[in-house]
């Protein structure tokens, strides 16, 4: 139904309004490993991800983003999702899994979800490059 794809499950709204490990502020006052910055060539907006990694695990994460409502409820999701998780673990939550989670994203802003997942990889790929 067209109006259905103007609704935010209460889950989005709840990451939205309430987005869990976003920096607040400079990056210095958090301790990472690695970081992974990416950009949405659908509409521009980019985004940052944190990660402090020990025994190849993530045991903690920050973000940030010029994203929408969508993106800040995807990576906020996804933030949550992947600590203590191994990094190949976190690697498979990928936008479909995010999207899931969050009990769906009006299918326009399903690109919003591929942030998140994509900036994770991107701080992992560097993690692992040692750069
Ligand atoms: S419109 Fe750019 S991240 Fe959602």
């Amino acid at each position: 139904m067209e109006n259905q794809d103007w609704v935010y499950s209460n889950i989005v709204k709840d990451h939205f309004l309430n987005p869990r490990n976003f920096l607040f502020g400079d990056e210095k006052q958090f301790e990472f490993d690695a970081v992974g910055t990416v950009g949405n060539p659908i509409c521009g907006d980019q985004m940052r991800m944190y990660i402090k990694v020990s025994d190849d695990r993530i045991v903690d994460v920050r973000w940030k983003t010029y994203g929408c409502a969508s993106a800040i409820a995807s990576t906020s999701a996804l933030s949550e999702l992947v600590k203590g998780k191994t990094l190949d673990e976190a690697l498979k939550i990928d936008a479909k899994a995010i999207d899931d989670y969050l009990g769906n994203l009006p299918k326009h802003k399903f690109h919003c979800s591929v942030l998140g997942h994509e900036a994770l990889a991107e701080a992992i790929k560097k993690y692992r490059d040692g750069s």
